[in-house]
């Protein structure tokens, strides 16, 4: 599937090959760190395929960077599958990760695997991603057995943020820690192709990287693992007020729209837009004609 390009195709022989689960294997063994990142619509797909990203996300954080819930729980299959279908007509050659929303898997492995093949079939992900051990390790069994590769995630998982006792780092503790670790573990044995290890202490991830075959994509997990992946919003700074502590910022876009809206807002208030450059002409016997028939009532 190729995607409408952001900037011009670079020539032939640096066009990239799409990426596969194998490749992100490959990766993997030879030590070249995976750069995934969010996405939740056409431009920000196209920002991320031009930018060479490797797996793109369609996370429920979208619940709360795009849709202005309070937190990612309210987000419905449906929201979640418009998402995916916009990023995935923006992406070319990145991996496409759908994350399946709270409630939409946990009842049952056929509510897992119907909710899954939603993802595939009509939003035209590559694979979906859960949270959770405990019994998202059968859910991602069942998932994988359907054919539907699974991307797990634990450490923290904002979908049971208050269980956990909110939105703070995990794993603190050695026994927290090793359920983290033994977590990861069962969901890799259970077939996922990667894992999401999620605000724990770097030391917990490094030993977590020990006991791990697949891909592992840390966010703020330290540096040990295989590859990294930020929300959107946050590292470019379209989101208001202080971010996690693992959020880097490259860029400060909110203030960067808010200022181009006010100098529209402004222009438009002044009278100093539209100019005639924006303005679309008409023969001015057309106009005569016009006047004329308006005349004639
Ligand atoms: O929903 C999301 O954006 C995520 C990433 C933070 C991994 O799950």
């Amino acid at each position: 599937m190729s995607a409408a390009p952001l900037s011009p195709a670079a020539p032939a022989h640096e066009q990239r090959l799409p990426m596969t689960l194998p490749r992100l294997l490959d990766k993997k063994r030879l030590g070249e760190p995976i750069v995934m990142v969010t996405a939740y619509d056409f431009p920000s797909a196209q920002a991320a395929e031009a930018a060479g990203v490797d797996v793109v996300l369609v996370g429920d954080s979208g619940a709360m960077t795009v849709l202005g819930y309070p937190s990612t729980v309210p987000v419905t299959i449906e929201e979640m599958l418009m998402l995916c279908a916009a990023v995935r007509r923006g992406l070319g050659t990145a991996l496409l990760v759908g994350d399946l929303p709270f409630g939409s898997y946990e009842g049952s492995d056929t509510q897992a695997v119907a909710t899954a093949q939603r993802f595939v079939k009509e939003a035209g992900c590559d694979a979906v991603k859960l949270e959770g051990a405990g019994s998202s390790i059968d859910r991602a069994r069942a998932i994988v057995r359907a054919g539907i590769p699974v991307m797990g995630h634990v450490g923290l998982t904002p979908q049971t943020a208050t269980a956990l006792g909110g939105y703070r780092a995990q794993g603190r503790t050695a026994e927290r820690a090793l359920e983290v670790i033994e977590g990861a573990v069962s969901l890799e044995r259970a077939g996922c192709f990667s894992l999401v290890l999620e605000a724990v202490p770097a030391a917990v991830a490094a030993e977590a990287m020990t006991r791990l075959h697949v891909p592992v994509i840390g966010i703020g997990a330290g540096a040990a693992t295989d590859g990294q992946v930020l929300v959107f919003h946050d590292l470019l700074g379209i989101r208001d007020g202080v971010g996690a502590r693992f959020v880097k910022r490259y860029a400060d876009l909110l203030s960067e729209m808010v200022s181009g809206v006010s100098s529209y807002a402004d222009d438009v208030r002044k009278r100093r837009f539209p100019t005639a450059d924006h303005t679309y002409s008409i023969d001015p016997q057309e106009l005569t004609r016009l006047r004329e028939r308006l005349q004639e009532g």
